[in-house]
């Protein structure tokens, strides 16, 4: 929403991020990601390439995975933003697809692993027994050349069996 009461370079967004409301006034060509980081200190939030070729920005608005470096803030507005810092519960106990990432031994790095928990997640909402193949064309736009895959894809599949388990 174009505010007139700031600056014509300026507006305002209203978005609800991880469960909580925030308002900003923020240059309009200012990226979800540099508001996600710069703004509201969500540096969870990872910055790679800035050009959507990594995934390490993801973040779900309103229940979709999207490269938040490739959006601005103020076509966000109103939205809601789940981060990785988010998808833990309030109790902190960790959500079935970080459990199953420990448990498979998919810890990945901190650049690419918030996107690859993030896609994950996503993918798990819409299809809750993917294919191998399935996950990992979820996961391909989250750039790794480390690790090969494979226990992230393991952890993913594993996730589907914990959907519904309580932690322990
Ligand atoms: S920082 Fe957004 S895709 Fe790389
Ligand atoms: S980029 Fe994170 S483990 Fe490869």
């Amino acid at each position: 929403m174009i505010d007139d009461s700031v600056g014509t370079d300026e507006v305002t967004v209203d978005l609800v991020v991880d469960g909580r409301p925030v308002h900003v006034t923020v240059d309009a060509d200012l990226t979800l990601l540099d508001v996600l980081r710069e703004e509201l200190g969500l540096t969870a939030v990872r910055a790679g390439c800035r050009n959507g070729d990594c995934g390490t920005c993801t973040a779900m608005v309103d229940d979709r995975c999207v490269k938040t470096c490739l959006m601005l803030a103020a076509r966000v507005d109103g939205g809601r933003v789940d981060t990785i810092a988010g998808l833990a519960d309030d109790d902190g106990v960790l959500s079935p697809v970080q459990r199953a990432f420990m448990e498979q031994y998919a810890f990945q790095c901190g650049f690419c692993l918030p996107g690859m928990l993030l896609a994950s997640t996503d993918l798990l909402k819409r299809n809750p027994d993917p294919s191998t193949e399935a996950v990992r064309d979820a996961l391909s736009g989250n750039l790794c050349r480390c690790t090969g895959y494979t226990n992230a894809v393991r952890a993913v599949k594993r996730a589907v069996e914990m959907i519904g388990q309580p932690p322990r």
